[in-house]
């Protein structure tokens, strides 16, 4: 058996440990040949590859980033080297002419979109979720996004002992896109007084009165602000616009923008921190190391049982499947009733309505 493995999207921590699992699994229980397939969906186009065995994959549990590097602007059926054109066909000879078995895809929305329509053309492909936001479908967790959690508790906590001492109110803006899960995990984790989250659009004026209250009781406030968060009635905050991009807006600048809203409306000092991509570098956390193992390890036994067109998931504590179609091109955003809002609310902190 021969099997590709690729990492696509933006990095994050865990890359790795996938890999190493996957590798190790195949190798050690049915001997399997395993090939690194580089930067991403990029690499079947250039046809660019390397080996992996133990020795490739020593080591690197712990590592961040991705061994095989990847790419977050290379969809194979809208290839903006060719001028959007569907190349598709290319990868899939590429594929054959390596005679790869089946192909293990890590990665986020747009990579399990673009595994399943090759999956569609019959490539068997299996998907592992990672992604920091944590927006991805019929999966409890995607690995990488507890790293980026304890980023953001990390920085609350040191924001809040500066805020304490000069009595300032703190904004801390994370990643997340679309989804609130960094903002609303991290807050909480961080003790943040104000949490706003692009799925509930947040009232200047609530905000202002929270930081009022907090500046004549305890004297300086705590704000994490997601980066897809805005006011009721105003659009995103766009920091670029990208060419050439599947998702062309760049977000960014929310927090910088919630301080110059904030500012004539306190006497204290309003100043904000941009966390960006400080939560997708570095060494996964133990429960990331642990949750990419076992994704690994489980989409190994997906090849070998020859189960494809599938994506591992999370589900309570379990590793199972699902089928790629009913993740691809679809997000998770926070939903309405999910209980740390509800325990949010319940300590008082505010979340902007
Ligand atoms: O999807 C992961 C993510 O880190 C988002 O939270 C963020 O908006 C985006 O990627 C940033 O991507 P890039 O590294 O291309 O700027």
């Amino acid at each position: 058996m021969h099997i590709g493995i690729l990492t696509g999207g933006g990095d994050c921590p865990g890359l790795n440990a996938v890999i190493r699992a996957v590798t190790l699994a195949l190798i050690n229980e049915c001997g399997a040949q395993v090939t690194g397939i580089k930067r991403g969906f990029l690499g079947l186009l250039r046809r660019e590859v390397m080996a992996l065995d133990a020795p490739a994959v020593a080591g690197i549990l712990a590592q961040g980033g991705t061994i095989l590097g990847t790419h977050n602007r290379c969809d194979p059926f809208h290839y903006f080297g060719a001028g959007g054109a569907d190349v598709s066909a290319q990868a899939l000879d590429y594929a054959r002419e390596l005679g790869l078995d089946a192909l293990v895809a890590i990665g986020g929305d747009g990579t399990m979109m673009i595994a399943h329509k090759l999956a569609r053309l019959g490539l068997p492909v299996v998907g592992v979720p990672k992604t920091i936001d944590n927006d991805l479908c019929h999966t409890d967790r995607s690995f990488g996004f507890d790293s980026a959690v304890a980023v953001v508790a990390e920085a609350l906590d040191r924001l809040e002992t500066t805020a304490r001492s000069h009595g300032r109110v703190m904004i801390a803006e994370t990643m997340g896109r679309y989804a609130g899960w960094i903002a609303l995990e991290g807050g909480m984790a961080g003790a943040a007084d104000v949490i706003l989250l692009p799925e509930l659009p947040h009232r200047l004026d609530a905000v202002v009165e929270r930081c009022r209250q907090r500046e004549a009781r305890e004297g300086y406030t705590l704000i994490c602000i997601a980066e897809g968060a805005r006011a009721d009635g105003e659009g995103l905050t766009v920091a670029q616009t990208v060419a050439d991009s599947p998702d062309p807006l760049r977000l960014g600048g929310v927090g910088a923008q919630l301080a110059r809203q904030l500012q004539p409306r306190l006497q204290s000092e309003v100043r904000a921190t941009l966390l960006g991509h400080v939560q997708r570098g570095g060494s996964p956390t133990p429960f990331d190391r642990v949750l990419a193992t076992r994704f690994g390890w489980h989409a190994a036994e997906l090849v070998q049982a020859g189960s494809f067109g599938r994506m591992v998931a999370l589900q309570g504590e379990r590793v199972t499947s699902v089928a790629l179609d009913l993740v691809a091109g679809r997000n998770r955003p926070v939903p309405a009733g999910h209980e740390l809002l509800a325990a949010a609310r319940g300590l008082g902190v505010s979340l902007g309505a």
